[in-house]
């Protein structure tokens, strides 16, 4: 039970890992504001945590937007009393080089993978300095940190979260609140699996070949992620900040 009466916010909810991360730190005791655009999946998803006794809400918001983000901190304040967890966990993959990134594409990359980022963490760390502690994990990937080929808006993005993360972590070390984020390489979520249904492929044939070029042996579950994370937040890694750690089962991003 390592997060009783915290209150966490968790974005991207709705999609696979988020769902993960609402089971696991609900099950240890935190109070959390569950945000995702996709209202519909999240008031559908709603009654199941309800009725296992979590302490969850729901709000929709759309984290291309500054006011949503700043409403879902405020929201999570109304409801809880403050903030001690943010949770950087939603994200969009468009996928293209640069010959085939749009403007809309590149735009919708940086404002719901960096900026939202941004305005969560400046909308929620004076929360955090008044508590006196506070932890963000934000979701990168190690296409942000090494990036893969054909997907320059992604990995541009999540490679300014990761510096951006770096950056809070000593600026926010002093005030007790630590920042680190998560490194993925592929994660079995539908984040993948459209990927391979867009190009007309068997999502599960699709991971059954990726699982071979893990040297583990498979790509990740969401529960492989979930757990760095909640480790992250905890205060099992009260030293650990400004981390940016790579969850991939040894599967280098070339190579
Ligand atoms: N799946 C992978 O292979 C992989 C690899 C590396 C990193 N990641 C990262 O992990 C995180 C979680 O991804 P996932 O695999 O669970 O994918 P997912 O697609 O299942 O979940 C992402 C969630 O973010 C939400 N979202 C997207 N745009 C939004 C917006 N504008 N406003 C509010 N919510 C929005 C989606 O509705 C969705 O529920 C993402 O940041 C992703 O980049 C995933």
């Amino acid at each position: 039970m390592r997060f009783v009466d915290k209150r966490v916010i968790i974005t991207g909810a709705a999609g696979g890992i988020g769902q993960t991360l609402v089971d696991l730190f609900a099950r240890e005791g935190a109070q959390i504001l569950a945000t995702d655009y996709q209202g519909d999946k999240l008031q559908a998803l709603l009654p199941s945590w309800q009725a296992k006794g979590y302490k969850v809400v729901t709000q929709a918001g759309d984290l291309a937007y500054k006011t949503d983000c700043e409403a879902l901190v405020e929201a999570c304040v109304k409801q809880f009393g403050g903030v001690d967890v943010l949770l950087n966990n939603a994200g969009i993959i468009p996928r293209g080089n640069i010959l085939e990134t749009t403007d809309e594409m590149w735009f919708a990359a940086m404002n719901v993978n960096l900026n939202a980022v941004f305005y969560l963490c400046r909308a929620a760390i004076p929360y955090m300095q008044q508590a006196g502690a506070g932890a963000i994990v934000n979701t990168s990937s190690v296409w942000g940190t090494e990036p893969g080929p054909g997907h320059v808006a992604y990995c541009t993005s999540k490679g300014a979260l990761a510096c951006l993360t770096r950056n809070l972590a000593v600026d926010h070390a002093p005030d007790n609140i630590r920042v680190n984020a998560v490194c993925p390489n592929e994660v079995n979520t539908p984040m993948i699996r459209t990927g391979f249904a867009r190009r007309g492929l068997d999502p599960d044939e699709g991971v059954a070949q990726l699982n071979q070029s893990v040297p583990l042996g498979r790509i990740a579950e969401a529960e492989d992620i979930a757990d760095v994370i909640a480790f992250l937040a905890s205060d099992a890694a009260g030293y650990v900040c400004g981390a940016v750690v790579p969850v991939t089962g040894a599967k280098p991003v070339y190579g």
